[in-house]
């Protein structure tokens, strides 16, 4: 297997939790791009549903995208009381009730699995880590190309001895989770042109490049380092298609001056987002480990899409989220391919 022959160098990143749609997948793909769709916490039911819809509006290649959780320690009772109570003390949010996460904690990969293997999407990818054994060679078998986010040479190295084949080169600079193995401080993560470039000295597989990437003078520039096609997701973050919160799509095209920062604070693990005073207030707070601090905040974060307060949900961003277009997916696609000179 390789990565997909694409008609436009355009990848559409997989983003869970809410901004990954059926109908931005579909513009994406119409457009001859490779398309995500983020499954990360979804249940068998919802990713079979989102293939079959997505399918049912597109012929084009699909990618369906997976977290590689890594078993946890569950907390004891007294970080668990301690990481609540930083969030009960956060302003104007005293009335909320957290509930301690209780296992399993994260989805069975294998269940997730189950409708990828019937409805066979072109592409599947993984971050945090390398798939359990066999899995890329079950792909493999159903014709399914495999890729694994890196933020580092040596993933790189491991995705390439694991016979992956296709490698998306994250670099610091992406909106969301930093895709790397080991939990922990993402260390000496590059910017991503630098991490094309490494990568490319070290393995023959093909690159995505990911991180911060908002027009077709980017994608060139990385396609330049040697990527074969670049992946974006905050541009297509405010698009009518995406399924992002309104006050996300809000701050991204409003609010481009506040910038971005890297924090635990929501999940447990490093994410890109746009500064927020629930980033700011959770400065040296109690933490719990990925992804139990993604179910403690669940409450906080969905009360506050109710609420429509861009305070205290997840905005995650890439480092360039201030020159995102609204408008269409699909013309922000034709836009981007004038833009690269190919249209
Ligand atoms: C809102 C959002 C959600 C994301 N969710 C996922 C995800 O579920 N799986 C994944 O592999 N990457 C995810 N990412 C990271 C992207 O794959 C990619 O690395 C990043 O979007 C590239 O940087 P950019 O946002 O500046 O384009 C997400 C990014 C954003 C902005």
């Amino acid at each position: 297997m390789s990565f997909p022959t694409l008609a436009c160098p355009i990848v559409l990143a997989p983003m869970a939790g809410g901004p990954s749609t059926p109908a931005l997948a579909a513009a994406v793909a119409n457009a001859g791009g490779l398309a995500g769709l983020g499954f990360a916490y979804a249940s068998a039911e919802r990713i079979a549903a989102d293939l079959t819809a997505t399918r049912a509006l597109t012929a084009g290649p699909l990618n369906a995208n997976f977290f590689v959780f890594r078993p946890v320690t569950p907390p004891d009772h007294e970080e668990t009381r301690r990481a609540s109570a930083a969030l009960a003390a956060l302003p104007g949010l005293q009335d909320l009730e957290y509930t301690a996460p209780i296992p399993p904690f994260f989805p069975d990969l294998g269940a997730q699995l189950e409708p990828v293997w019937r409805l066979r999407p072109e592409v599947l990818t993984f971050h945090f880590g390398l798939p359990p054994p066999g899995v890329i060679e079950r792909a493999h078998s159903l014709q399914i190309s495999v890729g694994v986010t890196a933020t580092r040479v040596s993933e790189g190295r491991a995705i390439a001895a694991a016979h992956a084949d296709f490698i998306v080169a994250q670099g610091m600079e992406a909106g969301g989770h930093c895709g790397v193995f080991a939990p922990g401080e993402p260390g000496d993560w590059l910017p991503v042109r630098e991490l094309v470039r490494a990568l490319a000295k070290v393995t023959d597989l093909p690159l995505v490049a990911a991180g911060g990437l908002m027009g077709g003078a980017d994608i060139r520039s990385v396609l330049d380092a040697g990527a074969e096609a670049a992946q974006l997701g905050t541009a297509f973050l405010a698009t009518t298609e995406s399924g992002a919160s309104a006050a996300h799509k809000r701050y991204l095209l409003e609010q481009g001056g506040r910038g971005t920062t890297l924090t635990r604070a929501f999940s447990g693990r490093h994410a890109r987002g746009i500064r927020n005073t629930f980033i700011e207030r959770m400065v040296g707070a109690e933490v719990l480990a990925f992804p139990l601090q993604n179910t403690l905040t669940t409450t906080l974060r969905k009360s506050a899409i109710e609420r429509d307060d861009g305070e205290f949900q997840s905005l995650w961003a890439g480092a360039h989220y201030d020159r995102c277009r609204g408008g269409s997916a699909r013309e922000l696609v034709r836009r981007l391919l004038v833009e690269l000179d190919v249209a």
